[in-house]
């Protein structure tokens, strides 16, 4: 047996670990074997050095292993099982729509999802605001929803990839969460544990992302892709921008309601429904369900126009134990907050930049986040109407209806919106929402 602090040493010293050294040291992690000053250790010790990709597929491997991994194969499944995963950003719900979308075209998504994280929401933390939806059903269910239904969106397990559950607390607090190598696996392991067949990832650069960097970004994006595929998970990267808010709402039940309108026609933020179809459409090439990517992108039109991604929605939400009417009735049904009142910028003008991080920040300041894991959230509270780049404010149109508890907390998010976004005479040149398309690497 190798000691764990030999392994660390070895990190430590630049050298290239080889699979059973880091399969000893994901085992004992899981175990308890490890301490966790040894893993604080081996994260900065990784985060110092790197991996290469043979390590990082090992790494990958190692922590898939530690726990559950699902067998879809004793269902049957008539389809491919797909996924979609981001490394969050603010009014981002594409979730909310893309895993219905796909079910409607005969893929199976089962889809697990995290929460909010500093000013990044959460896919969860919207769902939890629908009245009854279980975000925890016990596999089973899970298992049973995906089958009958084609998709469920549900919160992490307790048995898939233990190991990262350890291994991420004790890097959140240790300052080794930017680090490729540890990211990579800490995502990707989640993901092979749940069966998939095909993973698009979207990897946000901007103000309101969480790599600090377009290269830091491209460099995440080409390691998933790659480690993925080299563990048997063909995946593919989509770079998309977080320099404004993607949707025109952020918060958790005024998200929902926004992916509703969307998923029923009523209204579609244009860059949310580009990049909806951008990373729906890359997932159904990859899949083999659409010969191109664009091809793709249009059998997903056809679920909106057709009716039957909003069925698709309906059926997930009544199944895990949410109303059956969710679509007809939405405004009644979601929670509403006490005051709805109009930001107003100081000045009117143009918008020339967002402070995307700032405008997730007022969020999570109204309560639609967390400052600690622990906290509990507003369902109800958020923005909407949020203004986009370009969009020319003043006496007629304000920043964002606020949506908050009290007068305090609304002005408060109201000062917040003021200080990011700053206004100008010259409307700015808008990037198409869609950066780069990353594929393994050789
Ligand atoms: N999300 C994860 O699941 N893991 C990370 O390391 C970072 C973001």
């Amino acid at each position: 047996m190798i000691l764990p602090q030999e392994i660390i040493r070895l990190k430590r010293d630049g050298r290239e670990l080889t699979a059973s050294e880091i399969g000893a040291f994901i085992a004992g992690l899981t175990s308890g074997d490890v301490t966790e000053g040894q893993a604080a250790a081996f994260a900065m010790a990784v985060f110092f050095r790197g991996m290469t990709l043979a390590e990082r597929v090992a790494l990958t491997e190692a922590m898939t292993l530690s726990g559950t991994t699902i067998d879809w194969g004793p269902l049957d499944l008539a389809g491919p099982l797909l996924d979609k995963h981001s490394t969050g950003g603010v009014g981002d719900n594409v979730s909310l729509m893309l895993a219905p979308m796909l079910a409607a075209l005969g893929a199976f998504v089962p889809m697990i999802s995290g929460r909010g994280l500093g000013h990044t929401g959460g896919t969860l933390d919207k769902l939890d605001s629908i009245p009854g939806y279980d975000t925890k059903p016990d596999l089973l269910r899970f298992r049973q929803v995906v089958r009958d239904v084609g998709c469920a969106i549900i919160g992490q397990t307790e048995t898939l990839a233990p190991a990262d559950r350890r291994l991420y607390a004790i890097r959140d607090v240790t300052a080794t969460v930017e680090s490729v190598a540890l990211i990579t696996a800490s995502i990707l392991s989640k993901k092979l544990a749940a069966g998939l067949e095909g993973l698009v990832m979207d990897v946000k650069t901007g103000s309101g992302a969480f790599m600090p960097t377009l290269e830091a970004s491209r460099e995440l994006a080409e390691s998933i892709a790659t480690v993925a595929t080299g563990a048997g998970l063909p995946t593919v990267s989509l770079i998309t921008d977080m320099n404004e808010p993607l949707a025109s709402a952020a918060g958790n039940a005024v998200e929902v309601q926004n992916a509703i309108d969307f998923l029923t026609g009523k209204h579609q933020d244009a860059r949310l429904l580009k990049v909806t179809l951008a990373l729906g459409g890359e997932l159904l090439r990859l899949a083999g369900l659409a010969g191109t990517a664009p091809e793709g992108e249009m059998l997903l039109r056809g679920t909106i126009e057709s009716g039957a991604a909003a069925e698709r929605f309906e059926r997930m939400v009544a199944a895990l134990g949410g109303p059956t009417d969710i679509i007809a009735r939405a405004s009644a049904l979601l929670p509403r907050a006490g005051l709805v009142v109009e930001a107003w910028p100081e000045q009117g003008g143009i918008v020339t930049s967002v402070d995307v991080r700032a405008v997730g920040l007022a969020v999570v300041e109204l309560g639609g986040g967390r400052a600690r894991a622990s906290d509990a959230i507003d369902p109800s509270v958020g923005l909407t109407k949020l203004a986009a780049l370009g969009d020319e404010l003043g006496a007629e149109r304000p920043l964002a209806l606020v949506h908050a508890r009290d007068l305090t907390s609304a002005e408060a998010a109201t000062q917040r919106l003021r200080a990011a976004y700053r206004l100008g005479d010259e409307t700015p040149r808008r990037r198409d929402p869609v950066v780069e398309r990353i594929l393994p690497a050789q």
